[in-house]
């Protein structure tokens, strides 16, 4: 049975495309989203999106799906430099997990450089765009294969 990795974008991430493209590009979620399903086919693994602008649908829908998941990708946008409650829940759910920015969040504005979501994730992936989310998911997949190995 393939292995299910959540990818979740947090609030705005809807408005690729046509948000400050002169920074996040011009391409669109749905795009970045099929771009990233085609890497999980690839890996063997099963990719299951999703976008909010709410903090407790963030949290919702991570609480009701990673019971059956084994790695996690998140954007988590906005909420990455003060939600706690979306920390908490990352940490919660006990999956690996790794945090994506599509921009260099450390050579931004002063807020941006602080992540809360960090210490509770293997790993960051950030300034590449589309290439972070696309590294991540290797590394998930191999961090999964390896645990996999751990417990077989
Ligand atoms: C972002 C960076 C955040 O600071 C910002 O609020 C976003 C996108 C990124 O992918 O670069 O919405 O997470």
């Amino acid at each position: 049975m393939k292995k299910t990795v959540l990818v979740m974008h947090g609030p705005n991430l809807g408005l690729l495309g046509r948000r400050r493209p002169e920074i996040y590009g011009t391409l669109t979620l749905t795009r970045l989203d099929a771009l990233v399903q085609k890497r999980a086919a690839e890996l063997g693994l099963r990719a299951k999106f999703f976008q909010s602008n709410g903090e407790g649908e963030l949290i919702d829908w991570l609480e009701k799906n990673a019971p059956a998941a084994h790695g996690l990708l998140i954007n988590p946008a906005a909420y990455t430099h003060y939600s706690y409650a979306l920390r908490d829940a990352v940490e919660a759910c006990g999956l690996p997990a790794a945090e994506v920015h599509l921009t260099d969040i450390a050579k931004r504005e002063p807020f941006r450089r602080i992540s809360v979501i960090k210490p509770v994730c293997l790993r960051q992936f950030k300034g590449g765009g589309v290439k972070s989310y696309l590294e991540a998911l290797d590394f998930l997949a191999k961090h999964i294969r390896r645990q996999q190995g751990e417990t077989a």
